[in-house]
């Protein structure tokens, strides 16, 4: 699995650089260098090669699923971005460098951000190889994805949170928002890219990313007290420090990994209902709640 995870990662990697390299003489020179910052290098790439990993197992060529799995990467990179500064997590350290308002500026972190989240569209809309539905589709998946109804809304949510006014079943839909709906719009976008996935596929995928996101984000919860800061390439204890409502803060370390576990489970019952063969797609299952960063 890893091995493939590192193709997807090196593939995205390359689509990223062009399509950052294509603007460089067009943005002022300190925003085009903090972009670059804020986008190259050392991220998991999770988000695109879950688009490639769809997609390939639908028979979709790659260089058809290049766009799309670059667009979810530069919201991802941008959400980033302004989920680190001091008006949100304020966090000094991201992918194990200085986080972009750190490295730069707050106003050019808050701008590099805007920039990410309009070339995603661009790339969206511009996406070679696709029809114009396949891309208006994809356009509609993330906004709705990224926006209030969405990592948004969680986003917003989560700023307010805290133990004493959250339930659980509340916490799970904050998750669902700030982290699921994106991985939801990554995984859906390898189906949209398909021409022929049947209906059952693309239920079966809608279940699979859902149960995926949550055990994603609960196990990014739980990463942020059992690991180093150094391991983890961004601050240990940032939940903590700002008193937010995590699953580990609700529900103590070990009810937190039973339910990470258990939507792991769940994910991997839905793909076994698609009838398509990708072990990837399962391997990702446990990846994400063995991933120790
Ligand atoms: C971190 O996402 C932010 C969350 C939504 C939990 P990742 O753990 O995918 O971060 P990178 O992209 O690998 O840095
Ligand atoms: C952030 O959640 C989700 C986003 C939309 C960026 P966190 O605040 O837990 O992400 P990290 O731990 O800083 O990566
Ligand atoms: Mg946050
Ligand atoms: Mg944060
Ligand atoms: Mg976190």
């Amino acid at each position: 699995m890893l091995e493939r995870l590192a193709a997807f990662q090196q593939r995205i990697n390359v689509v990223l650089e062009d399509i950052i390299a294509q603007r460089k003489n067009a943005m002022p020179e300190r925003l085009f260098d903090a972009l670059n910052y804020s986008v190259l290098e050392a991220g998991k790439r999770l988000r695109p090669s879950l688009t490639y990993a769809v997609g390939e197992s639908l028979g979709v060529p790659l260089s058809m699923l290049d766009a799309p799995a670059a667009a979810v990467e530069l919201i991802h990179c941008y959400s980033l971005v302004h989920d680190d500064l001091p008006a949100m997590d304020d966090d000094d350290l991201r992918r194990g460098k200085p986080t972009t308002h750190i490295a730069f500026d707050e106003a050019t972190a808050i701008l590099v951000g805007d920039a990410l989240q309009a070339l995603a569209f661009e790339v969206l809309a511009q996406a070679p190889h696709l029809t114009s539905i396949q891309r208006l589709e994809m356009v509609r998946v993330v906004a709705r994805a990224a926006g209030g109804n969405g990592m948004v809304a969680g986003q917003m949510k989560d700023m307010g949170a805290t133990n004493a006014n959250l339930t659980l079943t509340e916490l799970r839909e904050l998750h669902q928002q700030k982290t699921g709906a994106l991985i939801e719009a990554a995984v859906s976008l390898g189906g949209i890219a398909s021409s022929h996935a049947s209906e059952l596929i693309l239920h079966s995928l809608e279940v699979y990313a859902a149960h995926l996101g949550l055990a994603f984000q609960i196990q990014d919860d739980i990463l942020d007290v059992t690991q180093t800061s150094e391991t983890l390439g961004k601050p240990q204890g940032s939940d903590e420090r700002n008193q937010k409502t995590t699953f580990v803060s609700l529900l103590g370390l070990e009810e937190a990994r039973e339910e990470a576990n258990k939507h792991a489970q769940l994910a991997r019952e839905a793909l076994s209902k698609m009838h398509i063969q990708s072990n990837l797609l399962s391997d990702f299952c446990q990846y994400i709640v063995e991933r120790t960063h």
